[in-house]
């Protein structure tokens, strides 16, 4: 029997290609810069399955031009990009890879973090320039992390891996979520709730780690900027639109917070010009950038795709309801 089409837009890793060939016909994306629009939806034409990246908008129009397709398996935790109640309308199955990246993004909110705190990228500038004229006592001088408070925005996994580095740091912790975490949760990680409003006052960190919804979109502006201490840095390993980025670069130029640190952006790969200044550090969209991440974040999409071209439940299914019927 033939065996199913499937359109991967990346090359992914060699653990993936081989879950994905033993059972399936693969067309990789095989260059290296992201495929034009028309690219991917020609090529979805035939195909029963697509792995995706973040970049690839999984909507109406491509779901209008893959007819055949049954499921769209992103290579990332956030799925903003994919249109989950257009793919439940056309039984498309949706899937995520949760649960893999959540150390590794943790990890680096903390280098963010500690990269704009100790002014480690306007060091590394003068170390590499020639210019440097040798230890001086108020030399870039930066803030402590140490002894601090740091505010999390969004206890979810990677929320939460966040808080549990901060341990070392002798770090007050605090927290807000729509949702409360249990006792022996904010027990286990030392974490005390706060609403918004109050972790913006106290926070010395603030480190954002909530998914893009119609209800976090923009979350980070004016007003939110004006509640903040002075004092205080802005951390954002989330998604881009999460903050105002306009009010953002208001905020860095009026001194109304001290720096951020920012891994995303409201138009990637666009950046706010604004942004571009010595109390901000910038990355692009890496946070989960490590080998052993992101080939697993490849593997466990193969892996969903190879389930339900199978039959079986994929394990990261964001909309069961599409299996109905
Ligand atoms: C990366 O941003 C992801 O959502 O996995």
């Amino acid at each position: 029997m033939a065996k199913p089409k499937v359109f991967a837009t990346h090359r992914l890793f060699e653990p993936a290609r081989k879950i994905l060939q033993e059972h399936c016909e693969v067309e990789y994306w095989e260059k290296p810069e992201r495929p034009p629009r028309e690219e991917v939806l020609r090529r979805v034409k035939d195909k029963e399955a697509l792995v995706c990246l973040l970049t690839e908008k999984v909507n109406d129009e491509l779901l209008l031009a893959a007819p055949k397709l049954k499921i769209a398996a992103n290579v990332a935790v956030g799925f903003d990009n994919i249109d989950v109640a257009a793919c439940t309308r056309r039984g498309v199955v949706a899937t995520n890879t949760p649960g893999v990246l959540d150390e590794t993004t943790a990890d680096f909110a903390w280098t963010l973090l500690m990269a704009v705190a100790r002014r480690l990228l306007e060091g590394d500038a003068l170390a590499r320039s020639g210019n440097w004229k040798g230890w001086d006592l108020d030399q870039l001088v930066g803030t402590d992390v140490w002894g601090k408070t740091l505010g999390i925005v969004g206890f979810g996994r990677i929320g939460r891996a966040m808080a549990r580095r901060a341990t070392g740091f002798q770090m007050k912790v605090i927290y807000t979520d729509a949702v409360r975490a249990a006792a022996n949760v904010e027990k286990g990680l030392g974490a005390e709730y706060r609403d918004m409003n109050t972790l913006l006052a106290e926070s010395d960190f603030v480190s954002v780690h909530t998914p893009l919804l119609p209800e976090t979109r923009g979350l980070f502006n004016v007003e939110k900027f004006g509640r903040m201490k002075r004092t205080a840095y802005l951390i954002n390993t989330s998604r881009g639109p999460v903050i105002n980025e306009n009010d953002l670069v208001a905020a860095l130029e009026s001194g109304r917070i001290a720096g951020a640190a920012l891994d995303v952006f409201e138009k990637e790969p666009a950046i706010h010009p604004g942004l571009r200044r010595a109390n901000v550090v910038l990355a692009p969209h890496i946070a989960s950038a490590s080998l052993e991440t992101r080939t697993k974040m490849a593997c466990m999409a193969a892996e969903n795709v190879v389930a339900l071209l199978q039959g079986r439940r994929p394990a990261n299914i964001l909309n069961p309801e599409a299996l109905k019927g």
